[in-house]
């Protein structure tokens, strides 16, 4: 691949995007091998992974404008559709994706992040959807996870105005949840993943299932999704294992990291 790197640590994965001269600005080739870096991911083995920008300033600069600008509106739907398929397949990736931005989230940069189950950042980040000032509307999901992250308003006032946003600002609205300095950036993404590698795997991805299913309909079809994912987990081998183990008052076993079960 010529834009994405790949790494794992135990039981994480970190993917770059690794553009770096156009400030990993997402073009089709960079979509494709993100996609095909998504197929590759050992399920077996990887728990959490990592998402984040090659060099120091930033993290994706957003969807590729030189690409971008002789496209017709036919041409324009196919590429949205590129790229909605491909975060699609990051929201709904059956294990936990921590996004860390380490720079500039602009446009589809933004729109990546917002795919990812966690954002955190580092202090020079910058947030924004800038599209209306280039004469079309975000395209890679922005109009809809934007204001479902946020609040509609803030997300209409971000979109309309076109205005860009620093790392302290996005915490403010709950747009990333928290703010490191750009050394400490990687490694708390990497403590993290850990920590959510750590934690029994069938019920991690239950639950981001239940999340984000439950998000898209009413409570009362949101609590049947929790009911059957929930009851999903008994019965396996990570259930009785953390369950006995608490019962034993085993405190060394209580959070041993039980096997992956491949059901
Ligand atoms: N597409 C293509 N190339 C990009 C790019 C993008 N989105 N962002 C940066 N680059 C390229 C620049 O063209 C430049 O390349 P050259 O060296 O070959 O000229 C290189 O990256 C470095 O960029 P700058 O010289 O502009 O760096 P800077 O520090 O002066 O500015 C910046 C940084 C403020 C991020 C500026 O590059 C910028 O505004 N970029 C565009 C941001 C943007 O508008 N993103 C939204 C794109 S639209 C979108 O994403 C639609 C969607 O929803 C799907």
């Amino acid at each position: 691949m010529d834009f994405i790197l790949y790494e794992t640590d135990g039981a994480v994965a970190t993917i770059t995007i690794n553009r770096e001269k156009a400030l990993n600005a997402l073009n089709s080739q960079v979509l494709d091998e993100l996609d095909a870096a998504l197929d590759a991911v050992d399920l077996d083995v990887i728990r959490c992974l990592i998402l984040t920008g090659a060099g120091q300033k930033s993290f994706v600069a957003g969807a590729d404008i030189g690409e971008m600008s002789t496209l017709t509106k036919a041409e324009g739907e196919a590429f949205g559709k590129k790229g909605n398929d491909v975060f699609r397949k990051l929201e709904t990736f059956p294990i936990p994706v921590i996004a860390a931005v380490n720079g500039f989230a602009l446009g589809g940069g933004c729109e990546i992040s917002m795919s990812c189950d966690i954002r955190i950042c580092a202090d020079n980040a910058v947030f924004g959807q800038p599209e209306v000032g280039l004469g079309i509307t975000p395209g890679f999901g922005g109009t809809q996870r934007l204001a479902r992250l946020v609040s509609p308003g803030m997300a209409k006032q971000l979109i309309y105005t076109a205005r860009n946003i620093k790392a302290e600002e996005a915490y403010r609205i709950g747009l990333v949840n928290a703010v490191y300095t750009q050394e400490e950036l990687l490694p708390a993404a990497k403590k993290m993943a850990a920590g959510i590698a750590a934690q029994a795997p069938i019920a991690v991805r239950n639950c981001k299932k239940a999340i984000n299913d439950g998000l898209q309909v009413d409570m009362d079809q949101a609590i049947v999704i929790e009911e059957k994912l929930f009851g999903d987990c008994f019965e396996t081998e990570d259930q009785k294992a953390g369950m006995g183990n608490f019962l034993e008052k085993d405190k060394e076993k209580k959070l041993k990291v039980v096997p992956f079960q491949n059901k």
